[in-house]
């Protein structure tokens, strides 16, 4: 099947305070507001109007919906098409002058999670100027479901995604059209945790803005949800900053591998090195160590445990 997606959007979040959100995402995220409105914010860091949609909501923090933008105009009938055959209901959306959507339709997953699709977003006309932290794309994002296998099938057979690498069968990263290796990741989770997010991701240029990005963070508050490592899977170089008004966290990374067409996506084992391959060659108490602290544990061996039943 082709691949009708050609990469991720937007993601669109709910959090009790949108200015005070924006500034968090303006001061760790090195993202500009482009827009807003009462109750909203769209935020980014490249040309695309927004790659972070903020909304005021009391009660629903954090993912509220992804947006992955089609390889063409007529990628939106094929979605549509396979959305009518398998009996699944969307609606269309689309307004230049509200969401800076042309034209897109939104469906519902099979864990609840709603997506858009869509075939183009307003561009900025000129890039947010950045010094220290120099943004590409927005590159991926990771949620969570209670069946990942399940989740594959869904996302291969309606839009066309191709699984780049799975970690045993409990979480698979896969890619679209620019081939990244992955524009999504699916991490198995508990029915609480269906539909929500870990993270976002934004890929910039070298490994100096990630080691700035993460620097500056640090000095001015903001706490590292993961330090920098390099993961087995994808090659990235990463760090994971907090956000806790959302309750998730985002991740500026670098070298992240471009997939080849015909690459078949390998079962990884969990395990600490999988997760971080800067890990290999340390002492068995010290990959202890950094698993804990990464997990935000303290029991012995309850951070490598995590590993072992789901990467999350
Ligand atoms: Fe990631």
């Amino acid at each position: 099947m082709d691949q009708a997606v050609e990469r991720l959007g937007y993601v669109v979040m709910g959090v009790p305070d949108v200015a005070g959100s924006a500034d968090f995402y303006r001061d760790v995220g090195h993202l500009t507001v482009h827009d807003s409105s009462a109750g909203t914010a769209f935020l980014g860091g490249g040309y695309d109007h927004h790659w972070l949609r903020l909304e005021q909501q009391d009660q629903r923090r954090g993912l509220l919906r992804v947006g992955f933008e089609l390889g063409s105009d007529d990628a939106l009938g094929d979605v549509t098409d396979r959305l009518d055959a398998r009996g699944i209901a969307y609606e269309e959306f689309g307004d230049l002058d509200g969401d800076a959507i042309d034209r897109g339709v939104r469906f519902t997953d099979p864990d609840g999670l709603e997506i858009d699709v869509y075939t183009q977003m307003l561009s900025r006309g000129t890039k947010p100027g950045q010094n220290l932290v120099r943004m590409q794309e927005m590159l991926h994002a990771v949620w969570f479901s209670t069946d990942p296998v399940a989740a594959h099938d869904f996302y291969s057979g309606v839009l066309g995604f191709r699984a780049s690498d799975w970690i045993k069968r409990n979480a698979v990263f896969m890619r679209s059209g620019n081939n990244y290796h992955h524009s999504m990741g699916i991490f198995r989770g508990s029915p609480e945790r269906a539909a929500t997010m870990d993270h976002f991701c934004i890929l910039v240029e070298s490994i100096d803005d990630v080691m700035r990005a993460r620097n500056i963070a640090t000095s001015r508050g903001a706490t590292l949800q993961k330090d920098v490592l390099r993961h087995a899977a994808s090659g990235s170089i990463s760090v994971y900053i907090a956000d806790p008004a959302a309750g998730i966290s985002f991740e500026f990374c670098t070298e992240h591998d471009i997939v080849d067409a015909d690459h078949r996506a390998r079962i990884l084992e969990a395990t600490p090195i999988s997760r971080d391959v800067w890990m290999q060659g340390t002492s068995r108490e010290e990959i202890k160590r950094l698993t804990n602290a990464a997990m935000g544990v303290t029991s012995s061996d309850e951070g490598l445990a995590r590993i072992a039943n789901s990467i999350a």
